[in-house]
């Protein structure tokens, strides 16, 4: 992607370097904007789409500060021709997978920050994340052949998007209980500082949805990147008294078409 830096954003970023980050899987551009006796900064860039995904992203990282939770204040959402940026302020630490804390301490604050976030009253939340909206993405992306099957995980490996959807539609399930969920809550996404959450990033999918969107992909990152041993662990700390491993096999099929 070219950066050309928005007439907008010049004085704003004049004298910042521009530091790549590179662990995301979306194509944007993440970088780390530093510069000496000044704040550090985020920078997300993206090719303007019919989505806007960086409008959306912004809207709920206000969102969520309104409400309280922890997660990156929103300096500047500017649109060109071509790109959307979004500079945010630097959340202190570092991502749930680079931290250097323990897997006891990552388990336990990614499941309390959860468990938080999760307490919210869901009619409070103006973005609709509902299977119904997910379904019709899912299937639009299949159609546009946006589903990348390289990049499905290894139990899926093999299959065309279509056989992926007809196999997740028989697991579809019949109850959706509500929550505001993060939409996309692997470790890379929630920062730890001293020990402690200091907020989510990555917020672009975050609404009304069924709890199990986040708890099966933070089970399934935690198992890639701490272990399978930790996966009981963060879920009783979470407060799961039973798990529906239906649900946990069907959210995680259900992302691979994002
Ligand atoms: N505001 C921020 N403060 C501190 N670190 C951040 C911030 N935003 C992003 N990061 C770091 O950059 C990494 C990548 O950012 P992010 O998750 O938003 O991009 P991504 O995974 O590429 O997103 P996408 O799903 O849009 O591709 C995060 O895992 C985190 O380590
Ligand atoms: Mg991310």
């Amino acid at each position: 992607m070219v950066l050309r830096i928005p007439s907008g954003l010049e004085s704003t970023l004049r004298g910042y370097d521009l530091i790549p980050d590179t662990i995301g899987r979306s194509g944007d551009g993440v970088y780390r904007l530093e510069a000496a006796c000044r704040p550090t900064l985020f920078l997300k860039v993206s090719e303007r789409t019919h989505e806007n995904r960086l409008v959306a992203e912004a809207h709920r990282m206000a969102w969520l500060s309104s409400v309280g939770i922890l997660a990156p204040r929103i300096l500047h959402i500017v649109e060109t021709i071509d790109q959307h940026w979004l500079v945010m302020e630097c959340l202190p630490g570092a991502n749930a997978v680079l931290s250097t804390e323990s897997p006891a301490v990552k388990v336990q604050q990614v499941a309390k920050a959860l468990a938080d976030l999760h307490s919210l009253p869901p009619a409070d939340c103006p973005f609709d994340e509902t299977l119904a909206i997910k379904l019709e993405r899912a299937k639009q992306n299949i159609r546009a052949g946006e589903v990348d099957v390289e990049d499905f995980d290894h139990d899926h490996r093999g299959m065309t998007a279509p056989e992926l959807y007809c196999a997740m539609e028989s697991l579809q399930p019949e109850h959706e209980d509500i929550v505001v969920a993060h939409g996309d809550a692997s470790l890379p996404n929630f920062m730890l500082d001293g020990g402690a959450f200091s907020g989510f990033v990555d917020c672009g999918r975050l609404g009304r949805s069924d709890r199990y969107q986040d708890l099966s992909l933070a089970c399934h990152s935690i198992e890639y990147s701490l272990g399978a041993d930790w996966v009981a662990p963060f879920l009783r700390l979470y407060g799961l008294a039973t798990v529906d491993e239906q649900k946990l096999r069907f959210y995680r099929m259900l992302d691979e078409f994002f």
